[in-house]
């Protein structure tokens, strides 16, 4: 309710959220993936939407919905995820939680590949811009840029360097090295990377984290942090 009489802590801002997967075709009938669900994504939009802001959903095709009241923007792979993400600003800020697939097929067919008396299919790779650095360089950067970070291993000091190279404000590190997986979990165990340092966030649920990180944003374009 707050929200709607306009008086949300992010009330006439203007939020850019990437989520899920992308799909990188091999042919017609196959692509490259990974487990994104695009929960986290959507957990922070929704936030994003209930402290007041318009929101840009720039999503991948993930397993969970998209929330209500945002502007959906449906993408398959990462170099359409970039053209959508930059169409979508001006933005005040933006947060980039989707897993952005590495590396494309470089030429995919444009006939289903079939099956050759044994011979095995060889895919040539290319890689795919990364929209997070080019944003967080471009002259119309959002005043906040946030990146998430899944690491199995020195969590801290590979999210440490990952924000420096990158060029964003926030790296949110996930430790995803429990064999399960927090990737499609419930749950996210965060380290939140700024330029002043290193804090771990205590293991909380995916809605959680989210309004924690919105209640953060907040607080900066508030200028309190
Ligand atoms: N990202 C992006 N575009 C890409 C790759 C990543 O926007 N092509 C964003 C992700 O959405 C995430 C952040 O960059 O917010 C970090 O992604 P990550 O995969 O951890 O970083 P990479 O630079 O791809 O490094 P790595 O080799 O560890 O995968
Ligand atoms: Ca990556």
């Amino acid at each position: 309710i707050e929200a709607q009489l306009g008086g949300g802590p992010l009330s006439g801002r203007h939020v850019l959220v990437t989520s899920g997967p992308t799909h990188e075709p091999i042919d017609p009938v196959r692509y490259i993936a990974n487990r994104s669900s695009g929960a986290q994504g959507a957990a922070i939009a929704r936030a994003a939407r209930d402290a007041g802001a318009r929101v840009s959903f720039v999503t991948g095709p993930a397993s969970v919905p998209p929330p209500e009241g945002v502007d959906v923007i449906r993408v398959e792979t990462a170099r359409e995820m970039r053209e959508a993400v930059l169409a979508a600003l001006p933005a005040d800020v933006a947060i980039f939680v989707a897993a952005v697939a590495d590396w494309r097929v470089a030429t995919p067919s444009d006939r289903k590949m079939k099956k050759s008396g044994g011979a095995l299919p060889v895919l040539d790779f290319a890689e795919n811009p990364d929209i997070l650095a080019e944003v967080s360089r471009h002259d119309q950067r959002p005043t906040l840029v946030i990146g998430f970070a899944a690491e199995t291993h020195d969590v801290a000091d590979h999210a440490r360097a990952k924000r420096e190279r990158k060029g964003c404000d926030w790296i949110l590190a996930n430790d995803v090295s429990d064999g399960t997986g927090i990737m499609g979990g419930a749950e996210n165990a965060v380290t939140f990377i700024s330029a002043e340092g290193a804090e771990e966030w205590p293991r909380a649920g995916k809605d959680a984290v989210a309004t924690r990180l919105i209640e953060r944003i907040a607080a900066k374009l508030a200028g309190e942090l």
